[in-house]
């Protein structure tokens, strides 16, 4: 596994001529923020030794690398998903890589259905912590010693200080922030009504199918963490009408300018 990792971050690097600062995941239909990225380089996941080649609709599968505010950044233009049948392993790549490249902030982000009433479509959430019911784990397996422990703490995934900062972001730039636990499965059926009223009972305000591979690893490597999920619709059973995969990039679409400004203020403060 290490070679792999290592493999592709060294022909990541032989790309570059910067250092990249903050990676960057962004979630179903939020990639175009990475099209505000200046002085690029757009490395394409089907070049890169070992890596896995993202097939959902609405991602495009590469890295773009350059600057957005005055931060070096490393976006991630399309993730890879446990639904598409990709291994927890070849899931978390991207993000080791980052590491071996030395970035050591990682703002994620993600499409999601509301399960907290209060919710509404459109709104953004900062992501407290998470609860992981995908039935599979990227750290299982041998131990990479050089990235973190065993057993890793999971008390703080999502690192304070940044949530505060993204809240003050959203306040001053009056956009609609909420905070809660995202619940992340496996997907790629959405919820039944039975289901989101069972992970409302265990505390879950937001459900998802991404995200949470991804943290852990990152958390296991002692990264600091950011997460924030755009709510794109209801969770099954909330709204009387049912799920639809159409709703998830309209809203995305809708609330690109607000999601611009939310990633752009925190990235300039960060
Ligand atoms: N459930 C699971 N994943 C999702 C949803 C949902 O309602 N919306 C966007 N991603």
């Amino acid at each position: 596994m290490i070679h792999k990792i290592n493999e592709a971050s060294d022909y990541i690097k032989s790309k570059l001529d910067i250092k990249p600062d903050v990676g960057l995941i962004l979630g179903s239909g939020l990639g175009v923020l990475a099209e505000e990225i200046t002085n690029r380089t757009v490395i394409k996941y089907e070049d890169i030794p070992n890596f896995p080649v993202s097939t959902v609709e609405g991602h495009a599968g590469q890295f773009v690398v350059g600057h957005l505010q005055d931060k070096k950044v490393m976006a991630m233009q399309g993730r890879f998903h446990f639904y598409e049948g990709y291994d927890m392993e070849e899931i978390v790549l991207p993000v080791r890589v980052m590491y071996k490249l030395g970035i050591e902030n990682l703002l994620v982000t993600n499409a999601a259905g509301g399960i907290n009433r209060n919710f509404d479509p459109g709104n953004f959430m900062i992501i407290q912590d998470h609860i992981n019911l995908m039935g599979d784990n990227p750290l299982k397996g041998e131990n990479i010693e050089e990235f973190g422990p065993r057993f890793p703490d999971m008390s703080e995934v999502y690192n304070e200080e940044l949530r505060e900062l993204a809240e003050k972001i959203a306040v001053e730039n009056k956009i609609n922030i909420v905070k809660g636990n995202y619940v992340a499965l496996s997907g790629p059926s959405y919820e039944t009504p039975a289901e989101i009223r069972h992970l409302r009972t265990a505390g879950a305000d937001a459900v998802g199918m991404s995200t949470v591979p991804e943290t852990i690893t990152a958390n296991h490597m002692g990264m600091n963490i950011l997460g924030i999920s755009c709510i794109t619709n209801m969770a099954a059973g909330v709204l009387p009408q049912p799920l639809d995969h159409k709703e998830v990039v309209e809203i995305a679409e809708k609330v690109k300018p607000e999601f611009s400004t939310l990633i752009k203020g925190i990235l300039k403060e960060m």
